[in-house]
């Protein structure tokens, strides 16, 4: 990848229906026949949760190619205490670019920024093949459980990156979703007739196969 031929800046008000698109591209069959994604960032916007200053683009040559976002949430510990930390997406980039590392490089550029914003860790629902070469490990190694798992379900899928080191030292307990992921499903189908029409496909497995 040339370093030099894309630039990551702030979300705009006028990206908005721009990175929606995006999003939806990058998403599309991905997890389940069509997507919710474009819908989900869309409300997370105006979520008192959302990280303004975290809303970020990546733009070629006036184009819009990816984009990643984060909100605040908690782990609630064992000991009582109420642990403030991130978590992160959807993070997207648009299809034809994918394995050139644009992916890395906004994930990066971003995990970078929140962590000169003081926060002190990132968790959420991802791939260990992509982002473990950003430095998440599985939670469970910091001791961290995710909500509404059943005991030996599996949790690879729960990943971790303290942005202060040590910051979840001396800390075991169960991380929460921030409640604005969570959307409805009747809500993502009228959204997305806003869009052009598109298939939706079952398709078996998902995209990190190997
Ligand atoms: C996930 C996503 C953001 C990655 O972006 P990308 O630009 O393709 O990723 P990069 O090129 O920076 O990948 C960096 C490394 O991560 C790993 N990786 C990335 N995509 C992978 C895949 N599909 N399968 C396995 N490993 C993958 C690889 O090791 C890759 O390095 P390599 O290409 O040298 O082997 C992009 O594929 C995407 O938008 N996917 C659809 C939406 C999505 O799933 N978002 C993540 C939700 S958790």
């Amino acid at each position: 990848m040339n370093t030099n031929d894309y630039i990551i800046r702030p979300e705009e008000k006028d990206d908005h229906r721009e990175v929606e698109n995006l999003v939806r591209e990058a998403f599309w069959n991905v997890y389940r026949p069509g997507c919710s994604e474009h819908y989900v960032i869309h409300v997370l916007r105006d979520d008192p949760a959302f990280v303004r200053e975290l809303d970020l683009v990546m733009e070629q040559n006036g184009r819009l190619i990816g984009q990643n976002m984060f909100m605040k949430t908690v782990i609630d510990a064992d000991d009582g205490r109420t642990v403030p930390v991130l978590t992160m997406g959807p993070i997207g980039i648009t299809p034809e670019l994918w394995r050139r590392g644009y992916g890395k490089a906004i994930l990066d550029y971003s995990l970078e920024k929140a962590a000169g914003l003081g926060y002190g860790a990132v968790l959420f629902e991802g791939a260990i093949g992509f982002y473990g070469k950003s430095g998440f490990d599985y939670a469970r190694k910091f001791g961290i459980r995710y909500h509404d798992l059943p005991e030996g379900a599996d949790d690879s899928f729960f990943l971790c990156k303290e942005l202060i080191p040590g910051y979840l030292e001396g800390i075991t307990g169960v991380y929460q979703t921030p409640r604005g992921y969570y959307v409805d499903d009747a809500n993502v189908e009228e959204f997305d007739k806003s869009f052009p029409p598109k298939e939706k496909l079952k398709l078996p497995g998902q995209i990190f196969s190997d």
